[in-house]
Parts: structure tokens; sequence; C-alpha cells
């Protein structure tokens, strides 16, 4: 039977009990891990967010505590008043960090009543992830996941910290908003009280913050939850938060400075760690030829190499094909991989092909020759000249892609995070960061037969480039800057446009008429008509940031209640049906035809 709360209080986490408090009275409060009977001795393993406690009734406990014991099941909660007792030193579990102490319990009350859990709440629990996520409340319970959320909450108050420190003022800004270009779907909210029209969830407070420039605030941030209905993947959720900034009269290298102290000083307080700053800055196109990646992985090598020129003459139609058309050839090396099974290398070139590879040539570096793919269209000693050229050694695979730059460089990039992988170069435990910068502007959209932007269409040209902005608009670069993690895409940001003249040709380059703009962005526009400031700024993926910063796997890990790849909750079962009232209220009629 549960008993009452009253007159007692906690004095102690449960992981907070060690030595140090060794002959003092504690009062411990949590859940039962375990109970354990030996002989005369109970032992109670109790369980807190911080940690785990053993304590323990033996046949000198009250005949009270001793019934209670016998009532007492997994998951119970309990009340726990005892004297901290060091454990003699063969009983000492050097695994607890309160192993070489247990409370001996003076009183245990039993605050309520657990069923059994569907899993049992262990460390490393060995269930499906859909049984953790249906419970996840009770998955939070193990220590190791909820700290995951406790760094976070840390990490937020320094950040909070850092930049209110600096004169940044927090605004929010409407959840309930009019969809902004960032490239996602929208996430749709129909409005009651004007049926027919929709709000759209915000994908980022982006023309928000560039109206706060307007209105004065210099310096805004926000830590801010943002919608996108896309697909998902290890490190997207379709509600994700921002650590979203903005800031008047400055410049690309002002935001990125700003941003390099504030990951110092987070990453300082919170992991104990040194970052040497100033991060790297890299240039979008050396970004691509040498890693393959605008989010490159630099805690390893195994660059990309370019072999156009020692193949230009060659008859195979393949790279022949790839370099007349504009592409060209280019390979990594994959060092030690030349002893793989036929099957694992063929699993390489099928990885290349979900690339847009149409295929991938590989030669194998042997002691006393060569094994290639290539051998009908090249000679052994053009073959020698290409592992020469490429440094490749004995033991070593050469992989080569022909086709486009941008299939070379995906295909290629994503074989080499894939062969670092399975070779284990990539430590966790190292944290290599970088900007990426000078993006281009614009990207071709196959699908639309249009340039679109590649960051936001209020992002700014560089100075140097505006004059190619009609005549070479795929030469133009921008303002804009990605800080960059481990190949993961930290954050990303940009000086924006605040001439008119040039967000108009800007929108005539993106093949908007001025009736479009009007009709999309009217409101930002016309704002920028009252005198706005030069301003730009960056939004991180605070997931993102957590995930990396405790070695997690996925954003999921990191987030409190998540959702699953198909975007739903397992825990409210949303998203669903809803009354045929409410459907009505909102004048709306649902359509969907059976599959
Ligand atoms: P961007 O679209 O690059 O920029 O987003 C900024 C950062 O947010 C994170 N992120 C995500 N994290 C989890 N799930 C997602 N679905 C997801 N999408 C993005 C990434 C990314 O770097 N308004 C601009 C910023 C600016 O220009 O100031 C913006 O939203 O870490
Ligand atoms: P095929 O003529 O298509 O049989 O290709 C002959 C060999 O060329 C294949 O075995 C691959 O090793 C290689 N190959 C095909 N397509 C490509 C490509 N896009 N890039 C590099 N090598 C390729």
């Amino acid at each position: 039977m549960a008993e009452l709360m009253q007159g007692i209080k906690r004095t102690a986490y449960c992981g907070e009990v060690t030595e140090a408090l060794a002959g003092q009275k504690v009062t411990v409060m949590g859940w039962v891990q375990r109970k354990r009977e030996m002989g005369p001795f109970t032992f109670i393993l109790l369980r807190d967010r911080t940690g785990i406690v053993q304590a323990v009734v033996d046949e000198n406990s009250s005949a009270d505590i001793i019934a209670k014991t016998k009532e007492i099941k997994g998951e119970y909660v309990l009340a726990i008043f005892g004297t901290v007792n060091l454990r003699t030193e063969n009983n000492i579990n050097k695994k607890m960090k309160t192993g070489k102490v247990e409370i001996s319990a003076d009183v245990i009350r039993i605050l309520n009543e657990s069923e059994t859990p569907p899993f049992q709440i262990e460390e490393s629990v060995n269930v499906s992830t859909e049984l953790r996520l249906k419970y996840r409340y009770l998955d939070l319970r193990r220590p190791n996941v909820a700290k995951n959320l406790v760094l976070r909450h840390k990490t937020c108050q320094a950040v909070r910290n850092f930049l209110t420190e600096d004169g940044f003022i927090e605004i929010e800004t409407p959840m309930l908003t009019k969809s902004t270009p960032e490239g996602a779907r929208d996430y749709l909210v129909p409005s009651r009280v004007h049926p027919g029209n929709f709000y759209a969830l915000p994908q980022s407070p982006q023309l928000f913050k560039q109206l706060l420039m307007v209105s004065g605030f210099d310096k805004y941030f926000q830590i801010v939850k943002c919608f996108r209905d896309e697909d998902l993947r290890a490190d997207r959720q379709p509600e994700f938060t921002q650590i979203d900034m903005e800031l008047s009269f400055v410049e690309a290298e002002d935001v990125m400075s700003l941003n390099e102290r504030l990951i110092k000083r987070v990453f300082k307080e919170i992991k104990g760690i040194d970052l040497e700053t100033p991060f790297i800055r890299m240039p979008w196109k050396e970004a691509m030829d040498r890693f393959g990646s605008d989010k490159p992985d630099i805690r390893f090598g195994m660059e990309l190499q370019d072999i156009t020129p020692l193949v230009k003459d060659t008859d195979f139609m393949v790279f022949k094909g790839a370099i007349e058309a504009g592409g060209s050839v280019r390979c990594i090396v994959a060092e030690g991989c030349g002893s793989l099974p036929r099957k694992k290398i063929d699993a390489l070139v099928d990885v290349a092909k979900t690339y847009g590879a149409k295929g991938l040539a590989w030669i194998n570096v042997q002691e006393n020759g060569f094994k290639t793919t290539i051998s009908k269209f090249f000679t052994e000693d053009q073959i020698k000249e290409i592992a020469d050229y490429v440094g490749a050694k004995a033991g070593d695979l050469i992989l080569i892609c022909a086709d486009k730059n941008k299939v070379v460089w995906d295909a290629l990039g994503a074989l080499r995070l894939d062969v670092a992988e399975k070779n284990g170069l990539l430590n966790n435990n190292e944290y290599k960061f970088l900007w990426v910068t000078e993006f281009p502007l614009f990207e071709y959209s196959e699908e639309e037969q249009r340039y679109v932007a590649m960051h936001h269409p209020f992002t700014s040209p560089m100075d140097e480039d505006l004059d190619k902005l009609e005549t070479e608009p795929q030469n133009v670069r921008a303002k804009a800057y990605d800080m960059v993690l481990n190949g993961c895409e930290l954050g990303g940001g940009s000086i924006r446009i605040h001439s008119r003249d040039v967000q108009n040709t800007m929108f005539k380059c993106l093949g908007f008429s001025e009736e479009d703009a009007q009709e999309r962005f009217g409101f930002l526009l016309d704002a920028f008509k009252f005198g706005a400031p030069p301003h730009g700024g960056l939004a991180f993926g605070l997931d993102r940031m957590i995930m990396l910063m405790t070695g997690a796997d996925s954003i999921r890990d990191v987030i409190a209640f998540p959702k699953v790849k198909d975007a739903s909750c397992l825990l409210t079962d949303a998203p669903n049906i809803v009354d045929q009232k409410q459907l009505d209220e909102l004048g709306l009629a649902i359509n969907i035809k059976e599959e």
C-alpha cells in the first residue's frame, strides 16, 4: 500500500551517496532498480536520474521494515532513510559511483507501487526502439539517457549566458505564421476563423529575425522550435530546435568569430575541452574538391584526387565521355582495402551508385602488379602512373569515379565516409570544426528548370561577384557560411541582402515576377523600404550539437519525446484522425483515396 510523503524530505540524490557521506544519515527517493534477497539480507538498488545506490535491510532491522521489504517490487517508488556505511573491501562494486557505500535502512516508505514495466530499465537495454519510444517516460528513467537531457539543458544555459553577456536579447517569434522560403515542405495549420486559410509552422524564424533588425534589435537570439516536413534521417526530425541569431552592422567575419567564441565557451564549460580557434575557413569549392562534401569530415585524410589530366587522352568511353561533357575523373585511395573480398568491393560500387554514379572503377594495388576493372583500356604502365600519382601502395584499393562533378563529389564523398567508418578511422572523442564559406549563391534545379537559392533568397552575393549576378549566376558566390563538426552541418547562416536593388535582381535571377515576390515576401520587402540596416546571422541545430557532444547516434537520443522515421510519435500516436465536428468547424473534408 502506498504511503504518504508527509514529514520526510530528500537530502541526497542516489548518485551522490558516496564515501564522502560515510557515517551520515541520508534520505534518498527513487525507483527500485532491483531487489535481491541473500540469506538474512535484502539489498535494494534505488535509482533516480543521477544514478543508483544500494540500501540494505538485515535481521537487525525493525519487523516493520522487514515486512515492508517483502512487498517491494521493481519500479516501486521508495523513500529510504538510513545511515551511509562504507562497504567492506571485498563488497566494493567498482562499476558503481556509489559502489564503496551502502545505506543501512532505518525507515522505508513505499510512496507508490508499479506494474511490471514492459522492459527492464537498465543502462543498456536490449529492446526495440519502438518499445522504448512507446514507453519513453520509462526509457528516460535510465540515467545514461537522462544525462543527455541534462547536458542539453546546461548547453542552453551556457549559450544564453554567453549571448546575454554579449548584449543579445532573446525575443520570441510566432509559431502560427506564413510560410518562409527555406525549401522544405511546410506543416500547415488550418484556420477556423478564416475557413480555407492556413497558417504555416515556421521552418525557421528567418523573416521575423530580419524584421527585428529593421526594428533596431541589433543583436537578437532565440532557442526555438522549427518545423520541416522532410524525410527523416538520423540527424533530422520534423520538429527540431535552433539556436537562432541575427545581428545588425556586421560582416561575415564578425558572425563567424562570435560563434567560434560561443562554441569555444560551450565546449569548455560543458565538456571541459579547449578548442583551438579560429576554426579553419574552407571555401566551398575546396571542400568539394578535397572531400566531396560541403560538410567535410576532416578527422581523417583519404582526400579526393583529380586524375582527369592523367586519363584525358584515353579511348575508354566512360572516362572520355565524362571529361568531354565537362565532368571529371577522380578517385580516393582506400588504404589497406586491397584485401577486401570481391563481394565487399561490389558493395562499395553499390554505395557509389546510390549517389548517382553509373559505375565505379577500381585498381587493387598488389606487391607485383595490379588487379583492376579497367585493364582492357589502360596499359600496366598507365595504371602504374595513376597509382604513383595518387600515392597508392601495395594493399591499397583505388576507387575511381567518372561523371559530372556533382556526381563524382557525391559518390566519392560518400565512399570516403563509408570506408573510414569500416576502417575505424572515426574517433567520436575528436572534435574537428571548420567553416565552409563562399557557397554558390544558386544551384540549378533540374526539377524546376531554373536556378534556386542554395541558402535562401535573402542571402547576399559576394561583393566581388555582384557583376556576374545576371550574366553568370552559376559562378556567383554567397556571403554564406556553415559551421561543420565531424562531417555534420552544425549551423549555417549568411549576410543578408539589405539593398532593394540587389534584392530585386536576385528575385529576377530566381525567376520570380515582381508580383510573385510581393505576394510571397511582401511584408519583408515593405519593411526594407524603411531603412533596413546591413545585417546577417546564423542558426545552429541544437539537437545536432548535443548529439555530437554526447556521442549519441541519432538526434532522437537527445530529444525528450522524439518522432520516428515516418514522423509519428509512438507515445501519443500522433498524428491521428480528428472528430468530424472539428473538421466541420474548420470547413475541411478528408479526401483520401484508398490505396
Ligand atoms: P538552416 O536551414 O541551415 O538555416 O538550419 C540551421 C541548422 O538547423 C539544423 N537543422 C536541423 N536539425 C534537425 N532536424 C532538421 N530537420 C534540421 N534542419 C536543419 C542544422 C542546420 O545547420 N534561417 C536559416 C539560418 C540563417 O540563415 O540564419 C536556417 O534555418 O544543424
Ligand atoms: P562498362 O563498359 O560499363 O562495363 O564499364 C567497364 C568498367 O568501367 C566497369 O567495370 C567499371 O569499373 C568502370 N566504370 C563504369 N562506369 C564508371 C564510372 N561512371 N566511373 C568510373 N568507372 C566506371
